[in-house]
């Protein structure tokens, strides 16, 4: 009995497995919304800290740095398969112009990259500098490729 009912389990479970890329785009999703929470979570409290709103510590800016720079070296095309964008805030032109979504894709990989190298050296103001320059790369590619809201 139990050796006819586990090659079945075996067989639905592939192919559920089987099924899962042809399920539409919501996983896709999640995980480019994942992502981006992420972002957010790495690079509020050092924005909080650029602006005064919060004491500097210089030894927590770089952890969070660091952190941002290691979730920007995820792949956060595959998040975009295309046609991905009903019910979102992806624009369509994000496959218009893949070359153009993707360049900004790699201009927020090497700021928070370069982040995280000033961060390592302890020079304040150079970390301020380079902060605005990676918290600006997310606002060039929402403006671009995210629906404003
Ligand atoms: C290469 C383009 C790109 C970059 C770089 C980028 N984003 Fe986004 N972001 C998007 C797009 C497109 C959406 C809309 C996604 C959707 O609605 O499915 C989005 C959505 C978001 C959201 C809303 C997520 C949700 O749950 O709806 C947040 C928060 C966010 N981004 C934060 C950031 C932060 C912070 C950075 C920089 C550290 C950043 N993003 C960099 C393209 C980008």
């Amino acid at each position: 009995m139990l050796k006819q009912l586990l090659p079945t389990a075996a067989i639905s479970g592939l192919l559920l497995i089987g099924s899962l890329p042809a399920n539409g785009a919501e996983p896709a999703v999640e995980f480019r919304e994942s992502i981006m929470t992420l972002y957010k979570w790495y690079l509020q409290p050092m924005g909080g800290m650029v602006k005064g709103e919060r004491p500097f510590d210089a030894a927590a800016f770089r952890k969070n740095a660091e952190d941002l720079a290691n979730v920007a070296s995820l792949d956060l095309t595959v998040g975009f398969p295309e046609g991905s964008d009903d019910d979102t805030e992806a624009r369509p032109d994000i496959w218009l112009d893949w070359d153009g979504f993707t360049g900004k894709f790699a201009d927020l990989q090497s700021a928070s990259a370069e982040l995280a190298r000033v961060a390592a050296g302890g020079d304040i103001e150079a970390m301020k500098q380079q902060f605005k320059a990676t918290a600006g790369t997310c606002g060039g590619c929402h403006k671009k490729y995210r629906e404003k809201k």
